[in-house]
This record gives structure tokens, sequence and C-alpha cells, in this order.
């Protein structure tokens, strides 16, 4: 019954690292985690965990007695066999993925057969042959990591799909990591490297397009009067199509979709295709982070000396994660209109104030919406479904919304008082968009 578990290695402690860690120790197994930052190493051996993921700080603290943080390669290979790599992978000026870190991993390995490398670091097709190419002794398997921040925990526990690549040669070490997740349940997918980095890439991708196909439906609903939430669920009820990730709103972000978004339309481009699909989805992110500022012109005028009110800056609840958040380009296009912009989110403020120096941060939503022109709903945090919205109509000098994830009743703040826009939606009530000529 207490028969030892295989140990596994983690390097690299950032989100995806300590999510891999906590659940593979729940599961059961020793786990050493490796970080170069000593601090970072220091923090989770004493307990202290910096990122917000729900679960995530219990999972660790019931699984302590087999958790070990370390600076040191060599107490990681000596310890065990499968070497999950969690490095960050972002992206460089050109767009391609940063692979230093990868590289900088693959050079402490000794490559002497003793090892098995588990990428889970999202990487450009390729790689994998490429290190192994470089270590031919050493076993290379690609295991992709499909986690969502804010349900990591739930997503790694309980998988829709677990990828399994490898080539000829490193059957085995495939069977052991397939071994690990085995008492999960999700389908394990074996397949050859290229097509398992292709497989994580392309489901970043594929759902980076549901979004900004959304998005323009939304556009044209706006133009013609129809509401995007009934049409998403009129399509999604086609079981060919589905109803996840239908939600209209001001783009994406996040760490994973711009940055594989980006990376997978390089990486064709730098095969000689190009990607024509992607740099489109692209583009119509970023035209939708922008929309915004017509949305509030609409109701303002010039937004020179106007007050902005930005509710929610992380890219997305439960997480106080602000990488490439749509609030990023939102308040600096807003600042660059001339509004003045004043923010509150209940998690990611602080992260926040690093990267919006010059954007006021309010301790409540409340004290935020106080005197402003107009308030931009940017992430749906479940506090502002529960907030007093008429009374906060009466706080601001012009009682202005935008529902920038159409995350509120547009008929009980048209109640509340306020001019309401959503994301290709209206209120019931909202004057008919004007005929077509
Ligand atoms: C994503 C992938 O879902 C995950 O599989 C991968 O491993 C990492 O990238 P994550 O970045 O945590 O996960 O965020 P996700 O929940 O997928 O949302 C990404 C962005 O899309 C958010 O900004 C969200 O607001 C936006 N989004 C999502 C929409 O605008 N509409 C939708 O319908 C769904």
């Amino acid at each position: 019954m207490s028969e030892q578990r295989e140990p596994v290695g983690v390097i690299g402690v950032g989100w995806v690292g300590l999510v891999t860690a906590a659940c593979f120790a729940e599961l059961g197994h020793p786990v050493i985690a490796r970080d170069i930052l000593p601090e970072k190493v220091e923090a989770l051996s004493r307990g202290e965990v910096a990122i917000h993921e729900p679960g995530l700080e219990d999972l660790l603290r019931r699984n302590a007695e087999r958790l070990t943080f370390t600076t040191d390669m060599g107490e990681l290979l000596a310890q065990a066999r499968l070497l999950f790599v969690c490095v960050d992978t972002p992206p460089t000026y050109s767009g391609d993925a940063d692979l230093s870190r990868v590289r900088a991993v693959v050079q402490e390995l000794s490559g002497d057969g003793d090892h098995v490398l588990v990428m889970k670091s999202t990487v450009p097709a390729g790689t994998g042959e490429s290190i192994r190419r470089e270590m031919p002794n050493l076993a290379y398997v690609s295991c992709p990591e499909f986690l969502k921040e804010g349900t990591a925990v739930k997503d790694f526990m309980n998988p829709d799909r677990v990828v399994i690549g490898a080539d000829p040669g490193d059957e085995g070490a495939a069977d052991a990591v397939a071994a690990l997740y085995q008492s999960l349940g999700g389908e394990i997918l074996r397949t050859d490297v290229a097509s398992a980095e292709m497989i994580k890439l392309a489901s970043n991708a594929f759902l980076a397009t549901k979004i900004s196909f959304i998005n323009e439906i939304a556009n044209v609903c706006e133009e013609v009067g129809a509401d995007v939430g009934q049409v998403a669920k009129g399509m999604g009820l086609d079981e060919r199509i589905g109803t996840a990730f239908l939600r209209a709103g001001i783009g994406y972000g996040g760490s994973c979709f711009p940055k594989d978004v980006s990376a997978l339309k390089m990486l064709a481009g730098n095969t000689g295709y190009h990607f024509q699909l992607l740099t489109s989805v692209i583009e119509v992110n970023e035209l939708q982070q922008r929309r915004v500022v017509g949305k509030l012109e609409k109701h303002l005028g010039s937004l020179i000396g106007k007050r902005v009110a930005l509710l929610g800056l992380a890219f997305k609840p439960d997480t106080d994660d602000m990488r490439e958040a749509s609030s990023l380009v939102l308040a600096a296009r807003l600042q660059g209109e001339g509004a003045e912009v004043v923010a509150y989110d209940p998690v990611a403020a602080e992260r926040a104030s690093e990267l919006l120096g010059s954007v006021e941060m309010a301790p409540s939503a409340m004290e935020a919406l106080e005197g402003a022109d107009a308030a931009v709903l940017v992430t749906e945090w479940p506090e502002f479904a529960e907030l007093d919205w008429a009374a906060a109509a009466g706080r601001m000098a012009r009682p202005v919304l935008v529902d920038g994830r159409n995350f509120l009743d547009p008929d009980k703040l048209v109640k509340a008082g306020f001019d309401y826009e959503g994301i290709g939606r209206q209120p019931r009530d909202a004057p008919a968009p004007a005929a077509a000529e």
C-alpha cells in the first residue's frame, strides 16, 4: 500500500511548474522542483505562494512532506528520472518563441541516458527533434500542458486529454510518463513529438480563432440589431460547433493565446507558409481591444479630460495575471485620447500598478466609479454582478457603462440609470440601429 511512487522532477517553478509539482505530489509522487531563483525557492520552501491560483496553496500545504524545492540541478538529477521542463517560452521581438530558458536547461542535462526530458513548456514544432539531435542519449517526450489559469488544479486532475509525443527509441520513456497520468481518466493520446508539439499550438490557435470569430460576429450584430449571446447560443447547439469559447468581449489576453498564436504564425512563416487566418485572428483581437474607445466617444464625445473607470484589470477572473491583459492596451489607448484612467481589480491591482504607473488604483469598485464619466467592465469578477449599480449611477458624473465581457444584465443596468453598451448586444429598450440605406 505504501509502495514508493515514481519520483518526479520539475524544472522551472512558475505557474505551470508549480501546479504540475503540487498535483503530482497530490497523486502520491515524491516531487523535487528546481528553480534558478533562490528567493522563489526559499519562499516556496516556507510554504509561501506568490501566485493566485484557486486550490493550489491547499494542495502544496497538504503535500508538503512530498515536495522539495531546490536551486540545485544536481539534487534533482540524483533523485528523479522523469524531468518535467516547465520554463517559460515568452515571445521574442520577432514574435517567435524565446527558447533561451529551454536551451539553458538542456545545457545542464548530461544526456547520459538515465533521464527523460518531458517537455511541458509550449515550444515550436521541431524543438524536440533539434534537442534530440544535440543529445542523442537523452530520452525526449513531449507532454504539452493544457491548463487554464483559475482552474489549473482542476484541469490537471480532470484532463480532457493527455498528449504524449515520443519518437522511435523513446517508447519506454513515453510509457513511464503515460503511467503518471493513468489514474486521471482523460484520454491519453500517444503520438510522435512533432505532432504533439503541433497539437498544443493548433489547439490554442483554434480557440483564439473562435474568440476572434465571435467578436467579429458581435461587431456585425451591433450593426444589424442582433444579440450575439443569442447567436452564439444558437450556433453552439450544433454539436459540430459547440458552445465553448464563443463569448464575445474586448479580446483575449493572457500568457498563452497571444504568444502561441503569434508563435504558430511565425513558425509557419519561417517555413515559407503564410498563415493568413492567424494573421487576421491577431488583428481582430487588437482592434477589438480598441473598439471600446469608439463606444465611449459615442456617449462622451471627446475623451480629453474625461475620467474613465476600469473595473477589473486581470486578463480574466480568478487570476492576478496581467500578461497581455486587454486592460493594458485599453488603459494606454484611453490615456492616448486624453482621458484620466482610474482602475480597480480585487486581486491583480498590485501586479497591475507595476505596469500601469500612471493609472490611479482605487481600493474598491465603488470608489473607482466615484465621479467617473464612464466605466468599462474589463474583467468579469463575480463581485461586479453584486454591485449596487443604482447607487453607482448616483455616484458617477455620468452613468455610462461599457460592459466589455457582456457580464451584466443590460436591462437591470438601464433600470439603474445607466447608458449601457455591451459587445454585440443592446438593452431590450435601446433605440433600434439606423436602417441601412
Ligand atoms: C489558455 C488555454 O485555454 C489553455 O488550454 C492553455 O494551456 C493556456 O492558455 P488561459 O490563458 O488560462 O488558458 O485562459 P483562457 O481561459 O483560455 O482564456 C484566454 C482569454 O480568452 C481570456 O482573456 C478570456 O477572457 C478570453 N476568452 C475566453 C474570451 O474572450 N471569450 C471566450 O469565449 C473565452
